[in-house]
């Protein structure tokens, strides 16, 4: 049977000729089907009419089918509920410190129970995240209960544009926009979108929105500013999918606690937001991402007495408010305790790097407090902020020379550093 010409009447009233039912052709080639289409039909183009009226053909032109609709953005606390993911790689870490202190043994296994998030900090990550979920599937399928798997992204084109220690390897010369979308956005966004049914939270870009509300001072921020904006916009919008639940990075209480501070930063969000379609594509926000902030009490209140937001509780209660005057409320948020068990070990709040004397915090858990969704273990503890050596790549004067308040021996950022691990367990707060 030859393909049959048929007329589709669209929603605008008009017609166009359609080919149907091409696969029962068998002998009639299709360029006879296509002749058929107009001989048979003629009301369906008009064009011989037309043509011996020896008027131009109009070409039937279906307009391009509109753009799908986004997929509707994960909702509640992904954490309610859940099993937390444990990071192989991050134990293996742990693993090895053991092996190099077997007598420590016992006391470092317990760190080893509780989970970190995944940092996505190169395009080569990106590749590895779908053995991470399908890991996760497993300890799921196991426990028989929702698994949630953390992740932070960072790979923004001109990254840690205020400071040195975790410069990455997109910028704008390089192509850093266009390749953040294709390398980093879009095959993340293809990972997630196959895993519908696993819970993954996700931590975009720490430090970079908040760079631009207080750093366009520094040359690079001020020259990467839109290119984060437009990065982050559309990350946002690529990956926002029920199974997400995106966080978007919101520094600490000792960087944006101030009044003048948070309006910056909640017009920025606002912005943002809006071109990445809409408040209701993130769920929250997430606090003290790699800092040292206590969660209540602590020494910001002795080392910025200006500042209204003495810990990290009080400052995202205070953000809260900042952000409903922009009109972006309901926002739950993650705050990182990996590292801010122990206050009164900085002489200054705007020291970041490996601080010396600092401990383990509160374990990662759900719906600690009047809304926040989780205390999680973002920067994995043991993970070093950066350089401390001048011959080292990655050095930063603020992890070394230009800090008091750092360890020595610090390797670059993101390596492991056992000095600071074994501290951070040593003063754990609570205890281990
Ligand atoms: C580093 C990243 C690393 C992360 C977690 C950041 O400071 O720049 O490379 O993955 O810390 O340790």
């Amino acid at each position: 049977m030859a393909a049959e010409a048929q007329r589709v009447q669209r929603k605008d009233g008009s017609e166009t000729c359609w080919l149907t039912r091409l696969a029962r052709v068998r002998r009639e080639s299709l360029v006879a089907a296509v002749l058929g289409c107009v001989l048979a039909a003629p009301a369906c183009s008009g064009a011989r009419e037309r043509a011996r009226a020896g008027e131009a053909p109009r070409v039937a032109v279906t307009p391009p089918p509109p753009p799908p609709l986004p997929a509707p953005p994960a909702t509640g606390n992904p954490f309610a509920g859940a099993a937390f993911y444990i990071d192989p790689a991050y134990v293996a870490k742990v693993d090895a410190t053991i092996g190099a202190q077997p007598a420590r043994a016992a006391q470092l296994r317990k760190v080893e129970a509780s989970p970190t998030a995944i940092w996505i900090d190169s395009v080569a990550k990106v590749a590895s995240v779908a053995r991470t979920l399908d890991d996760a599937l497993a300890q799921q399928q196991h426990g028989g209960v929702s698994v949630v798997t953390v992740f932070v992204l960072y790979d923004l084109p001109e990254r840690d544009c205020s400071a040195q220690a975790s410069s990455g390897e997109l910028s704008v010369e390089n192509g850093g926009e266009a390749r953040y979308q294709r390398e980093v956005i879009e095959p993340l966004a293809a990972q997630f979108r196959a895993r519908p049914s696993q819970r993954i939270a996700l931590v975009v870009e720490p430090d970079s929105l908040a760079n631009l509300a207080t750093n366009l001072g520094v040359a690079r921020c001020a020259s990467a500013a839109a290119v984060y904006q437009r990065s982050i916009a559309r990350a946002l919008q690529g990956l926002s999918m029920p199974n997400v639940w995106l966080y978007l990075d919101a520094a600490h209480a000792g960087w944006l606690g101030w009044k003048r501070n948070r309006a910056k930063i909640a017009a920025i969000y606002r912005d943002v937001l809006a071109e990445a379609g809409g408040n209701d594509r993130i769920r929250g926000f997430a606090t003290n991402v790699s800092n040292y902030d206590a969660l209540h009490g602590g020494d910001l209140a002795r080392l910025e007495p200006s500042d209204p937001c003495p810990d990290e509780l009080t400052y995202v209660a205070e953000l809260g408010a900042s952000l409903a005057e922009v009109g972006i409320t309901g926002k739950g948020f993650l705050i990182d305790t990996s590292r801010n068990g122990r206050s009164g070990t900085r002489t200054r709040s705007g020291s970041w790097c490996n601080i010396a004397g600092s401990g383990l915090g509160e374990r990662p858990q759900a719906a600690p407090a009047p809304g926040v969704d989780a205390y999680w273990w973002i920067k994995p503890p043991g993970d070093s902020d950066g350089a401390s050596d001048p011959s080292t790549p990655g050095y930063d004067a603020s992890c070394g020379a230009g800090s008091a308040d750092s360890l020595p021996g610090a390797p670059r950022a993101g390596q492991w550093f056992t000095a600071q691990f074994l501290q951070l367990v040593d003063n754990a707060t609570p205890p281990l």
